[in-house]
């Protein structure tokens, strides 16, 4: 049986980040992400979430604190080592970055990026594509996709390759509710294939079932970790996203509702 620490795909120590010197977006934040493990964050806009993902992918650098992949402390890495681990990482951001050609090729883009195998690339490509449910689009022009379309397009580009980790910043915001249901799941089933899932969401209905763990990012508080459960309290919401008072009542009606699958 492989060693525990094998497993732990991210080690997170005593994080923070401060883009302006004077205050920390990210204040002390630690966290283990183990193989095949699901997170989401939740929080206010603004509460560091999208901050998070891209100091977990090596794009930004912590102001403090550890940051392990994979059992290598990346903040003692060079630019080409930190490319280097970038590489078993993959990243769908909140707005889609596509290139000006068709969904084969902005599909083999990692592929050729980490110099895998030509002979394989045709299969690797409708292979992904099939996973997010586009097959027999290669040929279209990427930049005639819808939303939705594009944003699987740019998970199909990270799933070619295989990443050991996928960070998924608001993976539902451009779905329609069917389109949602089915990004879930395929959370869920990549989660079972052993790849670690770090995503943020803003709906907290799509989160039932599908993460393992919920952690809630609010500014000036401690990041809370705990299950949906935990996070659905009034008062908890109510302070962390900052709304008023006189919400209290609908939002104890939705949570109440939510167990008839109303929220
Ligand atoms: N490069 C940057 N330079 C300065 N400030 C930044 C930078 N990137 C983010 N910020 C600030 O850091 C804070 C956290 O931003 P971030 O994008 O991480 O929030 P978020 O939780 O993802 O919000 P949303 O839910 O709206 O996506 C915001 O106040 C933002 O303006
Ligand atoms: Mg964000």
């Amino acid at each position: 049986m492989s060693d525990q620490r094998d497993q732990i795909v991210v080690r997170v120590r005593k994080l923070s980040k401060s883009y302006d010197g004077l205050s920390n977006v990210l204040d002390n934040i630690s966290f283990d992400v183990g193989k095949g493990e699901t997170f989401v964050v939740i929080g206010p806009s603004g509460a560091g979430k999208t901050t998070l993902l891209r100091l977990i992918d090596l794009l930004e650098y912590p102001t403090s604190g550890r940051l392990n992949f994979s059992g290598q402390d990346t903040t003692q890495l060079d630019n080409y080592d930190r490319l280097k681990l970038r590489r078993r990482i993959g990243m769908v951001f909140q707005t889609t970055i596509l290139f000006s050609t068709n969904v084969y090729s902005n599909v083999a883009y990692g592929l050729r990026l980490r110099d895998r195998s030509e002979d394989d690339e045709p299969k690797s490509v409708s292979r992904a594509l099939k996973t997010v449910g586009l097959q027999n689009l290669e040929e279209r022009y990427a930049k005639t996709l819808s939303g939705g379309e594009a944003q699987r397009v740019a998970i199909a580009r990270i799933l070619a390759y295989g990443p050991e980790l996928l960070l998924l910043d608001e993976p539902t915001q451009h779905l329609d509710i069917g389109r949602q249901l089915e990004m879930v799941d395929l959370i869920r089933s990549l989660s079972r294939r052993g790849i670690a899932i770090l995503a943020t969401m803003h709906d907290l209905t799509l989160i039932d079932g599908a993460f393992s763990s919920v952690w809630l990012l609010s500014p000036g508080d401690t990041m809370r970790k705990g299950t949906l459960e935990d996070m659905l309290q009034p008062e908890l919401l109510e302070r962390a996203f900052k709304y008023p008072p006189r919400y209290r009542s609908m939002l104890e009606d939705r949570i109440r509702g939510r167990k008839e699958r109303v929220l």
